[in-house]
């Protein structure tokens, strides 16, 4: 039985510089839940498996949150469409920020950030919406209760960080998490007042 011809390797006659290698599979070269890369950046192993074992689940609630904004952004409807899908578009372009900035702080401390759909679901705190349509207060509710509870999270997690001496985490969290939430909140529970449009409300 004659044995397969060897596949020439870089350097040697008949190696194929223009033909892509795709198809190419191996182990996964770091475990998700681990932080065994050691980065010089001053901060112990306990101290970054503790932030990144936090960090991933305000990732995937920021991840869902960011969905749910898009979401909201397609099925919205009534006579506020305009300005709430335009909003709901605003934000989710703020969240998705956030959820780059989340990743790449885990991945900085040594970790591995959580990243595709699947494994958001299993991990986020968020409360799942149904697939179908809601209407606008029901939208904006649920789009509230998901930041209440991020904001939460955020201030515990960036309080953490600074007893721990993670400024970089804290920073993070206080800068953009926490200051991009509280502010989004604002503009959503806005829509939520009963505000006169036409006639001012009687003196009593
Ligand atoms: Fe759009």
């Amino acid at each position: 039985m004659s044995t397969p011809a060897r596949k020439p390797v870089r350097g040697e006659a008949g190696f194929d510089l223009i033909t892509p290698q795709w198809r190419q599979n191996a182990r996964e070269i770091q475990k998700f839940g681990t932080v065994i890369r050691d980065l010089p950046i001053g901060l112990s192993e306990d101290l970054r498996r503790e932030m990144c074992q936090r960090l991933n689940p305000l990732l995937a609630d920021t991840a869902s949150l960011r969905d749910l904004y898009k979401k909201s952004h397609w099925q919205v409807g009534g006579p506020t469409f305009y300005q709430l899908h335009l909003l709901f578009d605003k934000h989710f372009g703020e969240q998705v920020e956030l959820v780059d900035l989340l990743a790449e702080r885990i991945q900085i401390l040594g970790g591995v950030s959580v990243a595709m759909a699947h494994d958001v679901a299993e991990v986020t705190r968020l409360e799942r919406p149904p697939k179908g349509r809601e209407e606008v207060p029901v939208q904006i509710s649920r789009l509230l209760e998901a930041h209440a509870l991020i904001i939460k999270d955020t201030r515990d997690l960036a309080e953490r960080a600074e007893k721990l001496g993670d400024s970089g985490t804290n920073d993070l969290l206080v800068s953009d998490v926490l200051r991009t939430n509280e502010m989004q909140v604002w503009f959503l529970s806005e829509h939520l007042v009963e505000m006169p449009l036409v006639h001012a409300a009687k003196r009593q």
